[in-house]
């Protein structure tokens, strides 16, 4: 069992196979957080508290005259606001006299085998060979209003301990909650660093590394979607830690929507960190005997750097997030229409596009945006999910058939939570977007968001988009979605009700989601917001993997997948070759080096393949035989980052090895030529010490390509790239 319990002193350990997690009820029932790092002795760590008489730190009632005792110092499991702990705090109530000071003392534990589920919203789950238990804290408020379960899942040999909450009103009054974080932890001590991933349309999930400082360091989204500009998962490294070594701490939160994310380097030195839906357009009324979750977070630690904190989150979301088919099926290599020919093309446009993608070994074809309703540009047809069959020249059927013909595949694009006022759907009803009576909404790429939280919109979104799906053979639906949520505002709810608004949306789009998987199991569906602007293990629940970038460049894409990988793995990581000069960019590169990092995704074309000269065709079709000889390898090996791309001066290279160490792919991509400049050396990682590996015929130790390295191939260009497959002999 990996909880471990004194029931006399009220102290819980968790237990994971490399970490411990332990908070303890003291004698006047706050829940203390005493531990999170090194799984190691089962000791009550609260012996590190300093007891302290604080001047401006008040004591709670019940102390009496013990000044040393105040919650503005302790750490504390879930503190509330209003509790005379002024730092940032997890909950804060409004209770139907208008106050918002609030109490919480511990109340009861459950433990249960196996690992909890949320209903409505993503989460973790064990597998067969996942050992998992589950424990519920529950705290009550002092005004016996409303009870707090804090739900902790022991992933043991995941080495994942989640966190969720759950608030239920047990009083006779409507209680209005305006914050409910998923997850504090405090830390006694520490030089933290705080890694975050921030960026924009176009250039997501760049690593940021900063140290903190007195004060309150966030980053967070309150655009409805998790958001290009910052990532809902962050990490505290202490100071000397590097990819290999030190101890770092993960906070993943799984959710699509507003989130909050921030450490709080205190008065005493201390840290805390709060994860969890923004407060900012939250307010949220439960009513009596009503339970409210909050979404999950998943939280690593490692005492061995970042690259292991790295392949824990991978192994995780790979196989006890992602679900269905495709979660270890390779997914196929796809031809995609968008950068080929955007909006501009026919039904025999498009055979023709997938008879020569077919010719050179690619599986899918992808019809991206313009096969419905009047979309001829992006500024009208969203939300008609009828085919376009003059368009076309042909039924949807008709298309699939001639697809499927030469062998491929055939998928589609939508964007179900979208409308343009250009569309038969907002002359029928202009209620169903989200916005404000008397003011005129803010538009976004010339649309407007649909209210997914109105059960009868997404119903009519999801027969639409189930006729579609029932009138041809698609094994592939790339749902996407092109905008900021702004004028958030529902014709269905009352006043006091708006500020839930943005979370039924989010609980709305997981709603639909799972109603698609379960009716279409075998479609693999890509997620896409503008490319990454919800790549989040929230919607990994619901779709193996997401658009990462729309931005195809292979040099921006070093950063954008470098960056994504500190959270999430390489299998989920939408990346496709496109055509030179780039779009985004306008840089050349080498059709290899586009290969090369696409590869480290999952894999496809956005490109005319009529367009390409014959000694191009040929290379793509020997870099797909390429692929498929390691496919598996980069989908479910453990990636190494070799070096940053950020600091990298002549090239940036990372590696895949496989689990049981039989082989290893290594990708280098050159950055600057200097002519008659040093030689690159990179020293691999995560081979086997003791066996022998072959490199182009030649047997090499694996200590020794470890200690002393491998001498590059001396790159004769810019942006040349090399894939160099490593066996063991
Ligand atoms: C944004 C996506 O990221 C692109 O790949 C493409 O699907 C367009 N939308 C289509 O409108």
């Amino acid at each position: 069992m990996a909880i471990l319990l004194d029931d006399t002193k009220r102290i819980f350990t968790l237990q994971t196979d490399h970490s411990m997690y332990q908070m303890k009820a003291d004698r006047y029932g706050v829940l203390l957080h005493t531990w999170f790092g090194n799984n190691g002795t089962s000791f009550d760590y609260s012996y590190l508290i300093t007891y302290e008489d604080r001047g401006f730190s008040g004591n709670p009632y019940e102390t009496e005259n013990e000044r040393t005792y105040s919650l503005d110092a302790l750490p504390q499991e879930y503190p509330v606001y209003g509790s005379g702990d002024y730092r940032s705090t997890a909950l804060k109530v409004r209770y139907p006299d208008g106050s918002n000071a609030c109490e919480l003392r511990y109340y009861s534990y459950q433990i249960l085998n196996g690992k909890y589920s949320l209903p409505g919203l993503p989460a973790i789950y064990a597998t067969e060979d996942t050992k998992a238990d589950t424990l519920i804290i529950t705290l009550e408020d002092t005004r016996h209003c409303f009870y707090v379960h804090i739900y902790y899942g022991v992933l043991e040999n995941l080495d994942i301990i989640t966190r969720a909450v759950c608030i239920e009103n047990h009083c006779s009054d409507d209680l209005y909650f305006e914050n409910i974080q998923s997850t504090c932890v405090d830390y006694l001590h520490g030089n933290f660093n705080f890694h975050t991933f921030y960026g924009r349309h176009v250039k997501e999930r760049t690593h940021q590394k900063s140290p903190l400082q007195h004060g309150i360091q966030s980053i967070g989204s309150t655009r409805g979607t998790s958001s290009h500009q910052y990532n809902p998962f962050f990490i505290l490294s202490e100071q000397d830690t590097t990819e290999d070594t030190g101890n770092c701490y993960g906070f993943s939160l799984l959710y699509s929507g507003d989130f909050s994310g921030l450490a709080e380097y205190d008065q005493y030195d201390q840290t805390r960190i709060l994860l969890g839906i923004h407060p900012d357009n939250f307010y949220y009324c439960i009513k009596p005997g009503e339970k409210f979750y909050a979404p999950e977070t998943a939280m690593a630690f490692s005492d061995c750097g970042l690259g292991n904190l790295s392949h824990i989150y991978h192994k995780a979301y790979r196989n006890n997030l992602c679900r269905g088919k495709y979660k270890t099926a390779r997914r196929p290599i796809l031809l995609n229409s968008w950068e080929g020919v955007y909006f501009d093309f026919d039904g025999d446009k498009l055979v023709q596009m997938a008879k020569d993608a077919s010719e050179l070994g690619v599986e899918l074809f992808v019809m991206d945006d313009g096969w419905f309703g009047k979309r001829d540009l992006d500024v009208s047809g969203l939300g008609d999910w009828l085919v376009n069959e003059e368009k076309l020249g042909c039924t949807l059927g008709e298309l699939s058939e001639r697809i499927h013909k030469l062998g491929l595949q055939f998928g589609i694009w939508f964007e179900p939570e979208c409308v343009n006022e250009d569309s038969n759907l907002y002359r029928a009803h202009p209620d169903w977007a989200l916005q404000v009576p008397g003011k005129a909404p803010c538009r976004s790429r010339y649309q407007l968001v649909l209210d997914f939280s109105r059960e009868d919109v997404r119903d009519y979104i999801f027969t639409h988009i189930c006729q579609v799906l029932d009138s041809a053979k698609i094994e592939y639906l790339k749902w996407d979605f092109n905008r900021s949520i702004s004028d958030i505002y529902s014709a269905k709810l009352p006043a006091k009700r708006q500020g839930e608004v943005a979370h039924r949306y989010i609980l709305g789009l997981y709603d639909m989601l799972e109603k698609l998987i379960q009716r279409y199991p075998d479609i693999l569906i890509e997620g896409c917001s503008g490319g990454g602007g919800r790549f989040d293990a929230g919607m990994l629940y619901y779709t193996p993997q997401i658009w990462c970038s729309d931005d195809t460049d292979a040099i921006e894409r070093l950063s954008i997948q470098y960056g994504t990988s500190f959270g999430y793995p390489v299998s989920t990581m939408g990346s496709h070759v496109s055509k030179c000069p780039n779009e985004q960019t306008g840089r050349m590169t080498p059709l290899n080096t586009r290969a090369t990092v696409a590869m480290s995704g999952t894999f496809g074309y956005e490109l005319d393949v009529n367009q390409m000269s014959d000694e191009e065709k040929a290379l793509v079709k020997a870099q797909i035989k390429e692929f498929k000889s390691y496919d598996s390898l980069i989908q479910n090996g453990n990636y190494y980052r070799l070096t940053d791309p950020s600091e990298a001066q002549s090239y940036h290279s990372w590696e895949f090895v496989a689990e049981d160490k039989s082989e290893a792919l290594l990708c280098i991509v050159s950055l600057q030529i200097h002519p008659n400049g040093p030689g690159n050396y990179i020293k691999l990682k995560g081979l086997d010490p003791h066996s022998a590996y072959l490199i182009d015929g030649k047997k090499y130790p694996g200590d020794v390509l470890m200690n002393g390295g491998l001498l590059l191939p001396f790159a004769k260009a810019e942006y040349e790239s090399f894939r160099i497959h490593i066996t063991r002999c």
